[in-house]
């Protein structure tokens, strides 16, 4: 019995987690997405946007170090989790019948292994400047690192331009799923909540790749650039 509840509430404990590292990462997609609009205000905006969060080197470390712990546990747990669930099945199932399961809510494993993908291949990019080290490094007038214009070459690059546009496709299946599970997670299964948050998921979804992908586009079709 003691090990039954034990059962119960790890598993609940870990949805709990699992539903609040997952709304502190999309607060930081929304932000992130936020910030970079500033594309669209030109490049001394942008720049002058990036160079202020590295003038605060101990602010930033501490948020970066946090992502990277929030991620680390969102990640870990989800896999445990979903390593239990399928242990705990008596016998596999012959026939899955997806009546009711969204696309976003059946590919949540391989829509979070793509994001994490992206996100690493996005960190190379645009933070160390692995794939394009020359326009990385280039500076603006004011002696600023020129993130305008390294955002504006990139995005005139048609494969960059697909990858990106296949990352917040994934980013919008897995975000739309994840935000309604976490928030009715939390909603502790009030009906009116439930109905809610449903709707939330998607919607808050759709904001994040809609603002992200106008960047793109409006790069790659030359209504933004240097
Ligand atoms: C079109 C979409 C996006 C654009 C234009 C963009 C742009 C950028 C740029 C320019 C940087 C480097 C900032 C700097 O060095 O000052 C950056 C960093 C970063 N981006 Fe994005 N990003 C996009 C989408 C995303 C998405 C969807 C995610 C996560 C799901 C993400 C996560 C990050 C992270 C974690 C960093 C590192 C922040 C840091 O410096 O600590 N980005 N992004």
């Amino acid at each position: 019995m003691i090990r039954f509840f034990g059962h119960i509430l790890t598993s609940l404990g870990s949805k709990v987690l699992i539903a609040l590292s997952g709304l502190a990462l999309a607060g930081f997609v929304v932000f992130h997405m936020l910030g970079n609009l500033q594309v669209f205000q030109g490049q001394e905006a942008l720049n002058s946007y990036a160079a202020l969060l590295r003038e605060m080197p101990m602010a930033l470390w501490s948020v970066r170090l946090t992502l990277l712990a929030i991620v680390a546990l969102h990640i870990g747990l989800s896999v445990r989790l979903a390593v239990h669930n399928q242990r705990a099945r008596p016998v596999r199932y012959v026939a899955r019948h997806y009546r009711h399961a969204s696309v976003a809510s059946r590919t949540m494993a391989l829509t979070g292994s793509l994001l994490l993908l992206f996100i690493v291949f996005h960190l190379l990019h645009l933070t160390a400047g692995v794939v394009d080290p020359a326009a990385h490094n280039r500076l603006d007038v004011r002696g600023h690192r020129d993130v305008f214009g390294n955002i504006v070459h990139a995005f005139q690059n048609p494969v960059l331009v697909l990858i990106y546009l296949i990352g917040q496709a994934v980013l919008g299946l897995h975000l739309s799923h994840a935000l309604s599970s976490s928030l009715q997670a939390l909603g502790m299964g009030h009906p009116m909540l439930d109905r809610l948050f449903r709707g939330a998921g998607p919607l808050i979804a759709i904001l994040g790749v809609v603002g992200n992908t106008a960047i793109v586009l409006a790069i790659a079709f030359g209504l933004v650039h240097t």
